[in-house]
Formats: structure tokens, C-alpha cells, sequence
């Protein structure tokens, strides 16, 4: 129960499943990361291929994870679908279209 910042009573069932989603990605990310640092430094080769073999297990679970809050989330599939698998300079991709994230929030605050 720790997981939630909101009190768990009033967090429908939709919301629990994505908080688990969610920390499920954290923690298959954070297992890569240990797993990268072991590699990184280990004198074993044996070992290495081991550890490797295991960081990328995790890298396939953090996809999963991904996947499943890409499908229920829309402004998250936007996202990845603007910003990965694109050449060029991180987050530029906005600009080229006309369409920056400060012009979506100044909309956004003439609404209210
Ligand atoms: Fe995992």
C-alpha cells in the first residue's frame, strides 16, 4: 500500500493498475541499471555474459511494462510516437511541427 501517494480507498481500480505499471517499469529499469554497474565491473567473463544475459531480460520486461501503459494512457503513445525512433537532436521534434509544449499550456491556461 506504501506505493500510493493518495490514499488507497479512494483510487479507483484503473488508477491502482496503472500506479503498478508504473513501479513495475521503475523497477525492471533499476535491474538493468544494477545489472549494467555488475558488467561493468566484473574481472569474469563467465560472469559478464551472465549478468548480460540478465540486463536484458529486464530491458524486455521494462518494454512490457512500457507497452502496457502506452495502450492505456494516449498522451503517453503520443508522446513516444513524437519522440522516438528519430534522428537528429532530443526533443526537437515539437518545433519542427509548429507545435511547442508551451503553446499547448498557453491554450491550455486561456481555457480557464
Ligand atoms: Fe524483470
Amino acid at each position: 500500500m506504501d506505493q500510493y501517494h493518495e490514499p488507497y480507498d479512494v483510487l479507483d481500480e484503473e488508477t491502482r493498475d496503472l500506479t503498478r505499471a508504473f513501479k513495475s517499469l521503475i523497477e525492471e529499469f533499476e535491474a538493468v541499471d544494477w545489472y549494467n554497474q555488475r558488467m561493468a565491473v566484473t574481472k569474469d567473463e563467465s560472469l559478464k555474459s551472465i549478468l548480460k544475459h540478465n540486463r536484458d531480460e529486464e530491458l524486455e520486461h521494462a518494454c512490457m511494462a512500457l507497452e502496457y501503459l502506452r495502450r492505456r494512457i494516449p498522451e503517453l503513445d503520443d508522446e513516444l510516437r513524437e519522440n522516438l525512433f528519430k534522428e537528429g537532436p532530443i526533443g526537437h521534434h515539437d518545433e519542427e511541427e509548429g507545435a511547442t509544449e508551451e503553446n499547448d499550456l498557453a491554450v491550455g491556461s486561456m481555457k480557464e
